[in-house]
């Protein structure tokens, strides 16, 4: 556990406690982006092959990360663009309606906004703390319901949803339960067979180390069965090997999982790092990550409330997260303390007015230590 902060950097000197904004790049990840700059600057060496074993690869560590065969993984480059596709290929009627959160990170509104002229309605609930709880979910849910989405780890407040009871809650009512990872997948351990979810969508700079730009999604098979597919990329159900040998061949409409993943799916410069990030942290084993991040986030609560900040975050039990969101008794204060950490060597977050700390495996507890003496100096 304690190496896994040499696995990565140099962070020339600083100490990077923003994983909720990008996480870092592990070593192993650095290398593969090596390899794939190179096959760019010698195009000799792009084998048609490699437009196969690239996405394959990928979808093997993400279906092994989220407990999924490959197969059902759906590539994307954001966690936007699974919503999307949930929300372009779901067929909607008239009068049906979505929740959200209020709230929420926007990319989990826009994609069910524009479904306006379609007839669709979306509403916004109120959650009394933080996230959103079953029982309030429960009274909100109605015959137009059909698809209630949320984040796991509220981006703002730091806090995790109980997903077996909103799931549940979904499930009884007969709505699909879509879910964004984003701020959680990598840090903690998802194994989507197990959980009351119809969807996951997740973007892979955050917690899971890959690159800007790079995301995945899944769909529960019968879910997934339901939907339109609106579009049709020519790599998608045909090998790149076969170009070379086929002629005159009839076109073929893809199918299943595959016809949904983003365009331009061998994304070289992109995924191959992403990839060795994902298998890196099978490697170092989520539960242990888990253990490690958790270690840094409760010395962080422990010392934040010694020095009289106010938690946003729940400060333990399940619904904490790795985002520990704090605010100065003085809130107005916060920019200011952003700005003194900042310039002695802390990168952490300012949101909606509140510092945002978001530590992960690359954080050492010493870092965790010399952050809150910081913050200590940063108020004098
Ligand atoms: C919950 C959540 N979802 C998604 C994103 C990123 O969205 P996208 O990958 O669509 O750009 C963020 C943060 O940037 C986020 O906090």
């Amino acid at each position: 556990v304690d190496s896994f902060p040499k696995d990565f950097g140099p962070f020339d000197g600083r100490v990077w406690l923003n994983c909720a904004h990008q996480g870092a790049l592990p070593r192993a990840a650095v290398a593969a982006a090596h390899v794939a700059l190179e096959l760019k600057i010698s195009p000799q060496r792009i084998r048609d092959d490699l437009f196969e074993t690239v996405p394959r690869r990928l979808r093997e560590a993400l279906g092994r990360l989220i407990g999924v065969p490959a197969e059902e993984i759906i590539l994307g480059n954001s966690a936007s663009y699974g919503l999307h596709l949930l929300a372009h290929g779901i067929p909607w009627r008239a009068g049906d309606e979505v929740i959200v959160v209020e709230d929420d990170f926007l990319a989990n509104l826009l994609p069910w906004l524009g479904l306006a002229s379609r007839g669709v309605r979306v509403r916004a609930v109120r959650p009394r703390r933080g996230t959103i709880h079953a029982e309030e979910l429960a009274r909100e849910l109605g015959p137009a319901t059909k698809l209630f989405c949320a984040s796991w780890v509220h981006s703002f407040t730091g806090y995790a949803a109980d997903l077996e009871a909103l799931g549940q809650c979904c499930r009884t009512a007969g709505v699909r339960f879509v879910l964004n990872v984003s701020q959680a997948l990598g840090a903690r351990r998802l194994l989507v067979a197990q959980a009351s979810v119809d969807a996951i969508t997740c973007c892979g700079s955050k917690w899971l180390c890959g690159p800007y730009a790079t995301g995945f999604c899944w769909v529960r098979p019968d879910f997934l069965e339901s939907l339109e597919c609106r579009q049709a990329y020519w790599l998608a159900d045909r090998l790149a090997t076969e170009l070379a040998q086929v002629s005159g061949a009839e076109p073929r409409v893809p199918r299943g999982p595959r016809a949904y993943d983003v365009f331009g799916t061998a994304n070289f410069l992109n995924f191959m790092p992403w990839t060795a990030a994902v298998e890196y942290l099978l490697d170092c084993g989520i539960e242990a990550v888990e253990r490690h991040d958790e270690e840094l986030v409760s010395r962080l609560v422990a010392g934040l409330e010694e020095r009289g900040y106010a938690l946003v975050s729940p400060r333990a039990g399940g619904s904490r997260s790795t985002l520990i969101v704090a605010s100065h008794p003085r809130p107005e204060r916060n920019p200011e303390i952003e700005e003194r950490l900042r310039h002695r060597g802390f990168d952490v977050a300012l949101r909606r007015g509140n510092l945002r700390f978001s530590p992960h495996l690359y954080n050492a507890v010493e870092e965790v230590d010399r952050v809150l003496e910081a913050l200590e100096a940063a108020v004098l």
